[in-house]
């Protein structure tokens, strides 16, 4: 049987895109393949490693472009490369309804937090000036909204006395690492194959 196969979208550092490659490349998500990782910033650290990975890399920067332009270019690639799955993973945009209603069930992001609290940016200093004592990240499918699709799993990590935004990021990020190919096996392992 052919391959499952992902396509990453990325916006920056990508380390959520490697921790799936390693995934990949050690079992931990069986029979899969990353057919296209794109990026809307050409310069984007997460593409480089991709291009070093002898991945197919696509910069695809908006500039002036209107949002639906900018998504046709992006469209076009991922028609041809016939993803199962689109990872989100870091990236800075949000997705038309057009979009979404094309993959619909067929597109993860990951969050820096335990939604439904604090969707959308800057997340992790909100949760400390909150009072939080525990936050965490969420792996969940892309609907219209911002960061309120279906849920696929979270996982916690405390919030200790001292921390800092960058100390609580390293704390969910490293969780995010496990948690987002978890999620990967677990979705493709549902999911109805391209025919
Ligand atoms: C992660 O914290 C992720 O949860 C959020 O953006 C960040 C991306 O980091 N959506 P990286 O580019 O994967 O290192």
């Amino acid at each position: 049987m052919s391959r499952r196969r992902l396509a990453i979208l990325l916006s920056g550092r990508g380390s959520n895109f490697e921790a799936i490659c390693d995934a990949i490349g050690d079992g931990r998500i069986p029979d899969a393949a990353i057919v296209a990782v794109i990026s809307d910033v050409a310069d984007a650290p997460g593409l480089n490693r991709a291009v070093e990975r002898g991945l197919p890399a696509f910069p695809i920067p908006r500039g002036s472009e209107s949002r639906r332009e900018h998504e046709r270019k992006i469209l076009t690639i991922l028609d041809s490369a016939r993803p199962d799955l689109i990872c989100l993973a870091g990236y800075m945009r949000l997705l038309s309804p057009d979009f979404v209603s094309r993959y619909r069930g067929r597109i993860l992001n990951i969050h820096p937090a335990l939604l439904p609290k604090f969707p959308g940016l800057d997340v992790q200093r909100r949760a400390l000036e909150a009072g939080e004592l525990e936050s965490g990240c969420t792996v969940h499918f892309v609907d219209e909204g911002t960061d309120s699709g279906p849920v696929v799993l979270q996982r916690r990590v405390p919030i200790l006395p001292g921390d800092t935004v960058e100390t609580l990021s390293a704390r969910i990020l490293k969780e995010e690492h496990r948690a987002y190919p978890e999620a990967i096996a677990r979705v493709l392992k549902e999911l109805p194959r391209r025919t």
